[in-house]
This record gives structure tokens, C-alpha cells and sequence, in this order.
């Protein structure tokens, strides 16, 4: 048996080949499962046990050519250029299209750029926050129905722990470390406990703008509100403020936008009144900035806060919030590709 798997092994030492056909043939008929060397190893089995340890080490021997044999000539056969002619060189390559931002990430950063040009910092915070920073310092009372179940998702039973509803409480953080002047605005994603539809979703993005100083008047708050509508929106785009309310401002005011679709004429976006809505807005409360520790005889301030998916529903005239979820690539390679 032993000079039998010497000449196996010269045999296999003679081959040459560049063809994959052949190399593949040759690998089948050693190393196949029913090849010599498996049909070598079921010899194996009835050799005496004193020979075993030298005809073991030659059927590994002969395998572990046949082996890297294979391998050498495997890379031979695929550096060589013979098949040249088979492959057109001249055919166009595959069309690899080029990725694009998410329009909530572009929207965002055409939010971020324009209040930045302003002096605006950028504060982040994070997204599993306390009562304190999301209610409370912010002079919700008690028993305000935004703290409810309903609309907030609490964290294991425990009331005080909860994903934030709004990036207000990144403001607090922000507040509670620094001493006026602070200007910020605080992009983030925000949760709230919702039904799912083309208006409403449980998660979303916002940016929330804050400015603290001396003298920080309403008219203030309408120029960087009027600017910023203009830049994002167009330069001939009216805004009007509404009274509303809102815990952590005083006066509290809604901000629309003139209809860009029908400049105001009145179209089933606008529900024919000529506006949209955009975000809420108003005077810091003296409550809050006391609960950050900042003097409210001092210092005033303004601040706003947007949703950036209905910004971005605004300003690409998309009916459905819910399709800025769903990651359809169909839809997200509509936007402009980044280069
Ligand atoms: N925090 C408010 C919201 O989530 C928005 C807002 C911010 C309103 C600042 C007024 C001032 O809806």
C-alpha cells in the first residue's frame, strides 16, 4: 500500500493545467468524496496499528499537496488573460446609483444652517430624560394632560423616568450649566405616545430654538422667526403669529407660513385659508429661567420649537408623514444626491 500512494502521489505531482475544467476535474478525483484519498483513508482503517502512524502521515502528505496544488494552479488560471475574448471589455459598467440624505437630515441641516449663520450654538441631550427636564422646570402644572399616559411613554413603571416629548429639556440642561447670553437650538428625535397616521407618528424630529439675554423682546422673536421663514421658505414668504398657549412661554403665539402652492389664494394644502402652521413660539416664562437659576428681573428670552417631518412635508409638498418612516427606497431617492 505504502508504494502505492507513492505513485499516487507522483501522478498527482505531474498534472498541469491552466484550464478551470481540468483543475476542477482533478480536484474531484482526489479530494472528491469519493476519490482516491477518501477511498485512501477507507483503507486506512484496516491497517495493522503499528503501521498506522506512517501510511497516516502519507495519505496527509499526498492531501495536503493535492491541496495547494489545486490552489496554485487555481491563481495561475485566474491571473492568466486568456479569456479576453470571452469578456467584452467595451460594455458599459453596472450603474451604481449615487446614495442620498434622508430629507428629514437634509431638512434638518438647512434648519441648522440658517440659525447657525445667526450665532446659534448646538445643544443635544438625551432622549430617556427625568420629569424635571421635560415637565416640570418648565412650569407644567401638576395635573397638565400632556404628562398623561397617553401621551407620554414612561420607562418601566417608574413616573420620573420617560422619553422626552419635546427637546425643551435639552434648553433646561442648557440653562441649568450656563448663564446668559445663551442662544441654542436643539435638533433631536422626540416621542410621543400617538396613533400612527399621515398626520401623527410616535416618533419624530424637532428643532427647538432658545435665546436668553438682556433686553430679548417679542419683536426680536418675530425678526429671527421672519428670517428664518424666508431663507428656508423663499424671500417672498408672509408669516403671521397667532396667540396660544403653552406652559413654558409668556406670550405663547403659533407661526404660519403664507401658502407657497397657491401664495395664499386659498388650495386644499392650506385648506384654503392661505397659511400653514409651522411652529410654536413665545417668551420665556420668568418660572423657568428662576427654575434654571437665572434671573428673571435680568434676563428675558425667546423660544421656538418645529417639527422638522412637517417642515420637510411643507417644503416637499408630501402628503404623508408616514412615508418618512418606512425607508421606501422609491421614495428617499427623490431627494437630492449628495455629491
Ligand atoms: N415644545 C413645544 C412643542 O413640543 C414647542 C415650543 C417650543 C413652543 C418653544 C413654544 C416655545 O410643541
Amino acid at each position: 500500500m505504502l508504494k502505492d500512494i507513492d505513485k499516487i502521489l507522483a501522478e498527482a505531482r505531474n498534472f498541469q493545467s491552466v484550464s478551470p475544467d481540468e483543475i476542477e476535474e482533478y480536484r474531484i478525483r482526489y479530494l472528491g468524496r469519493k476519490g482516491i484519498i477518501a477511498a485512501l483513508f477507507e483503507e486506512f482503517r484496516s491497517v495493522p496499528p503499528v503501521e498506522k502512524r506512517v501510511y497516516g502521515s502519507k495519505i496527509n502528505e499526498l492531501k495536503d499537496f493535492v491541496t495547494s496544488h489545486v490552489n496554485n494552479l487555481r491563481s495561475i488560471s485566474g491571473s492568466q488573460t486568456t479569456d479576453r475574448t470571452e469578456k467584452d471589455l467595451t460594455l458599459p459598467g453596472y450603474p451604481l446609483e449615487p446614495g442620498t440624505r434622508h430629507p428629514v437630515s437634509i431638512v434638518r441641516n438647512e434648519i441648522i444652517n440658517i440659525f447657525s449663520r445667526q450665532g446659534f450654538t448646538i445643544s443635544e441631550g438625551p432622549e430617556i430624560e427625568d420629569d424635571w427636564h421635560v415637565f416640570s422646570a418648565l412650569n407644567f402644572p401638576e395635573e397638565h394632560p400632556a404628562r398623561d399616559m397617553q401621551d407620554t411613554f414612561f420607562i418601566e413603571k417608574n413616573p420620573d423616568i420617560l422619553l422626552r416629548t419635546h427637546t425643551s429639556s435639552v434648553q433646561v440642561r442648557v440653562m441649568e450649566k450656563q448663564q446668559p447670553p445663551i442662544r441654542t437650538i436643539s435638533p433631536g428625535r422626540v416621542f410621543r405616545n400617538e396613533a400612527i397616521s399621515a398626520r401623527a407618528h410616535c416618533i419624530f424630529h424637532q428643532i427647538e430654538g432658545l435665546y436668553v439675554d438682556k433686553n430679548v423682546s417679542f419683536a426680536d422673536l418675530k425678526q429671527i422667526l421672519l428670517f428664518f421663514a424666508r431663507e428656508l421658505f423663499g424671500e417672498d414668504t408672509q408669516i403671521r403669529l397667532r396667540p396660544s398657549f403653552f406652559p413654558f412661554t409668556e406670550p405663547s403665539a403659533e407661526m404660519d407660513i403664507s401658502c407657497k402652492i397657491c401664495s395664499g389664494k386659498g388650495c386644499n394644502v392650506c385648506k384654503y385659508t392661505g397659511w400653514l402652521e409651522i411652529l410654536g413660539c413665545g417668551m420665556v416664562h420668568p418660572n423657568v429661567l428662576e427654575n434654571c437659576h437665572i434671573d428673571s428681573n435680568r434676563f428675558s428670552g425667546y423660544a421656538f420649537g418645529m417639527g422638522i417631518e412637517r417642515v420637510a412635508m411643507l417644503k416637499y409638498e408630501v402628503r404623508d408623514l408616514r412615508l418618512y418612516f418606512e425607508n421606501d427606497i422609491r421614495f428617499l431617492k427623490q431627494f437630492t444626491p449628495v455629491f
